[in-house]
Formats: C-alpha cells, structure tokens, sequence
C-alpha cells in the first residue's frame, strides 16, 4: 500500500501505530448514529489494527485495505477502506470525525481512495451498502457517482430491508 496525497489531505496506509490517535477519532459517538459501535478500549483497538495489519482476509482471497486520514496540520481525522475482491470488485466504507463534516473532505478523501483502486489495484466495480437513513452518506456517495443498485442486485448481495445497496462502475484506466 501506498501514502496517497490529495489537494490537502494525506492518507496513510492503517498500521498499529496509528492506534491511539485513531481511538481518539473513533471514539466520537455522533460516527454510529445510524450503525456500529465505538471500540471498546485502546488495546483492542491496537490489536485489530495488528491484525489488519497482513492486509488480507483470513482466507488470503480479499484485500483488505485501510488508510487513515490526516490533514496538513497534522491530526488524523478518519478513515477510507476498502475490500477488494478477485473479480476486481470493491466493496468501500469510511469514517470521518463529526468536528470535519460538511467541508468536502470526506469527498476528497473516498475520491483519492477511489482513484488508487482504478490505477493500481484494477478495480472497476465499487459498492457499499449503507442504512437508508444515512442521508449524509447517501449525498456523499451521490456526489461520487454512486447511484443505487436494482433491486436484483440488492437481493444477490442479501441486502437488508432497512439498508441500500450504492454502486458504481469505474471507466478502466
Ligand atoms: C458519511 C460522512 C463521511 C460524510 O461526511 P461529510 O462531511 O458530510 O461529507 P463531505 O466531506 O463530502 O462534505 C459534504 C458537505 O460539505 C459541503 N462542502 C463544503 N465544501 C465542499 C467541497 N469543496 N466539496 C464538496 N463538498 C463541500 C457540501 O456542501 C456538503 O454538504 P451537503 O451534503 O449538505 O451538500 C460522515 O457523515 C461520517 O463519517 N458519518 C459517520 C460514518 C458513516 O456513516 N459512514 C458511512 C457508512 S455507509
């Protein structure tokens, strides 16, 4: 994994070191209004970091990618992730601190994401699935040209009847 640089963003491939900084970050509850929890304690958060640290699923077939986000002065303020299956299809998630919301960072950061999948990991199908009620993250995947799947599509990827299924194709580079 590559350090990628935006406009003024950098985004650093997730290591244990960024654990205790990223608790922090994490630990904001306005993050899990519609799902998922903050982590438990430093030390698990350390550990899953560890862990994430081989890049891979545990049956070695998925990558799984996570950068954190840190802007030019210097604290990390979230994070973009992606997993990246063989049939070159990614499935994207992301996380960033309420203190940074409504400044297009978020944007500038999945969309920086977005372009390392194309050119260096030959992605050209990206999805995510997200609670219907998550209108922020709905805008945001909108403006990234994300549109919602059909209703096919949400039955194959067993999605849930209160969630949505956004994907986007990506012109091969
Ligand atoms: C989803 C999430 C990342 C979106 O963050 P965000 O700050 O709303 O997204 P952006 O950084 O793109 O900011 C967009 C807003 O900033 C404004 N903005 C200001 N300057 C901007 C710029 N240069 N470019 C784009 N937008 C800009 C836009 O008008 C936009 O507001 P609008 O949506 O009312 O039109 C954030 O809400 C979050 O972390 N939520 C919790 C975790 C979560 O739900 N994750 C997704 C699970 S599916």
């Amino acid at each position: 994994m590559r350090v990628i640089e935006t406009g003024c963003l950098t985004l650093e491939p997730q290591t244990a070191v960024h654990a205790e900084e990223m608790f922090a970050v994490l630990s904001d509850p306005a993050i899990y209004e519609y799902e998922n929890q903050p982590p438990p304690s430093l030390e698990w958060l350390r550990t899953r970091f560890t862990k994430l640290g081989s890049r891979l699923s545990a049956n070695g077939r998925e990558q799984w990618l996570n950068w954190v986000i840190r802007r030019p002065t210097s604290e990390l303020i979230g994070y973009v992730q992606a997993t990246v299956h063989p049939n070159h299809r990614a499935a994207i998630a992301y996380e960033l601190s309420s203190a940074y919301w409504g400044r297009g960072l978020a944007r500038q950061a999945v969309q920086a994401m977005i372009s390392e999948l194309a050119e260096h990991y030959q992605v050209h199908i990206l999805s995510t699935v997200l609670k219907r009620e998550n209108l922020r993250s709905m805008r945001l995947l909108e403006r990234l040209g994300f549109s919602l799947a059909s209703p096919e599509q949400h039955m194959e990827h067993r999605v849930e009847p209160r969630e949505l299924l956004m994907v986007r194709e990506i012109e091969r580079i």
